[in-house]
């Protein structure tokens, strides 16, 4: 085959559509009409359907509104598909703490070529392989406490509804046409690749595999056409596309020349029929993109793309990781321009977990397992790591010595062990009561203005989507607390009893009211640990899931307050002897051993 990709769709241009010549002046009309629409209404950003109005006429404010992708299901779930995943849920209930009505988005996208060829592989059909490891994606959301509001399967009948409406209104609009093509194909990214992007011997940059070469008949969707619109609407709305160093991508792709796309597969059966053309199915991303809007479909409606828009779109934030940012930054926009449908608010791409430097992923067979993460760690330390540990929008490579010795220093030493030792001295000395209110206790100290200040940096973070920056603002109350603890020596003024143990009672207060707003500001990331530390503060579970993002103000705990008996909130992780996971582990076992040593001295100290 020639070097270059044969794109002869100017030779064999088959125009579908009748109205397709008046397209042209037609789509002008339509550019002039929405240019201005991004800056339109909060909610209907350029969107023709109707948006939510309740019975009174009055707009509801608008949800926010969420989605991880939709997964592949022709593995089981890794540690990469896991990571947006944590992240979605994490930025989910920071918006519930925050009183927001959230939709959260999640599910699995299961036809095309390569989802048909695990199944055959395995020996089942493609519908029993989805069912089996659609199955495993929820299994595993729920290990690892993913709150999520919808689930949306790409072989629903609602979403197959809602994909050929969507595809009939953008042949409508002109946008579709029959063309050849030829080119080299990714069966793992699913999309003909450009020879120049490829490696040696014509292989994916992602993959590392040989892509193949293909020639269909094929309809193509007219990206190109959108160039312009979707240059515009970059330019205009910045903040579309975050961290802001991917925007610089996005807009050098749509520079270079955006050309029409196919979004048929003549080849591929395991798929959505194009309507009038049962021969073809639609090209995988051409059906699943939809599943973000016929998630937001009620069971009890009859599907249809207007009643599935009025239902919460556009969505506030699609979450994503790097490698499919052009399917959400270039081609879903133009996608929803055709069909006059509302853009998303803002498309996040972060980066890629990585082993050994290497993309970690289902195709290049170099997965972490995260239901064995989970079952040897715990949901909460892999929330945790994962969020703290990578910063959000790059790259994080992950190891099982670092692993342990960050979850431990900071869940189990900074945070678990200033509850725990602090829950001691008041079960010790003031028969695990508050002396007084927190707000009492806190007068005249600086340390409840530097709580206050830390709560307002984590809320920041927490909104710019900066999630490990905001782990860092609560982990640092907790490094206050400490150093508070050791520069007051509650349990040696205990001792000196009077007004020096009087004292020691109210600092007893101060920390654990700090412990309580962290177990709130800490919740979106790790929500078991937290409720843990509520319990032991007293408070039952209701009042743990009532909690909102205003109660990390200062003075929640009040004198007279019984707390629970003392009992570690997360258990420090033992690493394996020497001999079963080699020199590096034993290396960090020794830093965990001196770390204990130093706690039960000064527990001993603190007795
Ligand atoms: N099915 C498409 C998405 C369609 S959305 C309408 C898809 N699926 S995927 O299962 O291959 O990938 C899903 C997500 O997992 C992508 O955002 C991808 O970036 C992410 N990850 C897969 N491997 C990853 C890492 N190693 N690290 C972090 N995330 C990575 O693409």
């Amino acid at each position: 085959m020639a070097a270059r990709i044969n794109y002869s769709i100017q030779n064999s241009l088959w125009l579908l559509n009748p109205l397709h010549s008046k397209a042209t002046t037609h789509f002008r009309n339509r550019l002039k009409f929405r240019q201005n629409l991004f800056s339109l209404s909060k909610g209907a950003v350029f969107c023709s359907y109707a948006t939510n109005t309740d019975k009174s006429g009055t707009e509801p404010a608008d949800p926010f509104v969420l989605t991880t992708p939709l997964y592949y299901v022709n593995a089981p779930p890794h540690m990469g598909s896991a990571y947006t995943t944590i992240a979605a849920d994490a930025i989910a209930r920071f918006q519930r703490l925050l009183g927001k009505k959230v939709i959260f988005i999640t599910g699995t996208d299961e036809h095309g070529e390569k989802i048909a060829a695990a199944a055959a592989d395995g020996g089942s059909s493609p519908s029993e392989h989805c069912d089996v490891v659609s199955q495993a994606y929820k299994t595993l959301w729920k290990d690892l406490d993913i709150a999520y509001d919808k689930f949306i399967r790409t072989t629903e009948p609602k979403h197959e509804a809602i994909v050929k409406e969507f595809y009939s209104s953008v042949l409508a609009n002109g946008d579709i046409y029959k063309a050849d093509y030829e080119g080299l194909y990714c069966v793992n990214c699913e999309e003909y690749k450009d020879e120049k992007e490829l490696l040696e011997n014509q292989c994916c940059p992602i993959h590392l595999k040989p892509c193949v070469a293909r020639k269909e008949d094929n309809y193509f969707f007219a990206l190109s056409k959108y160039q312009k619109l979707l240059e515009d609407t970059l330019t205009e709305n910045p903040d579309f596309v975050q961290p802001s160093f991917r925007l610089n991508e996005v807009q050098g792709w749509i520079k270079s020349g955006l050309r029409d796309f196919s979004i048929s597969r003549a080849s591929v059966d395991w798929g959505i029929p194009v309507p009038n053309d049962n021969k073809q199915t639609i090209y995988v991303w051409f059906d699943a993109l939809l599943g973000y809007i016929s998630a937001l479909s009620e069971d009890r409606d009859q599907p249809s793309l207007r009643t599935a828009v009025s239902s919460g779109w556009p969505a506030s934030l699609h979450l994503i990781g790097k490698d499919i940012l052009r399917f959400h930054a270039v081609y879903w926009p133009a996608m929803l321009m055709s069909a006059g449908i509302g853009l998303p608010k803002k498309v996040f791409g972060h980066g890629f977990l990585t082993k050994d430097g290497m993309k970690m992923g289902k195709s290049l067979g170099n997965t972490l397992e995260p239901n064995e993460l989970v079952h040897n760690f715990g949901s909460d330390a892999v929330r945790y790591f994962f969020l703290k540990e990578v910063e959000f929008g790059n790259d994080g490579d992950y190891s099982e010595d670092r692993f342990i010795k960050i979850v431990n220093a900071h869940l189990a030493n900074t945070i678990g062990n200033l509850l725990n030792r602090t829950l001691g001295l008041l079960k010790k000395n003031c028969q695990s009561t508050l002396v007084v209110d927190s707000a009492v206790a806190a007068e005249g100290t600086a340390f409840k203005d530097t709580v206050e200040k830390l709560v307002e940096t984590a809320r920041g973070h927490y909104e710019n989507l900066s999630l490990s920056s905001a782990c860092e603002a609560v982990l640092d109350i907790s490094n206050a607390g400490n150093s508070y603890m050791d520069e007051h020596v509650p349990w040696s003024r205990f001792k000196q009893g009077g007004a020096a143990s009087e004292a020691a009672a109210k600092d007893l207060v101060i920390i654990l009211e700090a412990m309580r707003i962290i177990a709130v500001a800490l919740s979106p990331v790790t929500p078991n640990l937290c409720w843990r530390i509520y319990e032991q503060l007293g408070y039952s579970n209701e009042q743990f899931s009532n909690a909102a993002w205003s109660d990390t103000k200062w003075g929640g705990l009040k004198g007279g307050q019984v707390m629970a008996q003392p009992k570690p909130v997360f258990g420090r992780i033992e690493l394996k002897t020497g001999t079963e996971d080699g020199g590096e582990p034993a290396a960090a076992k020794q830093v965990a051993k001196k770390k204990e040593k130093k706690a039960k001295a000064q527990a001993v100290a603190e007795a």
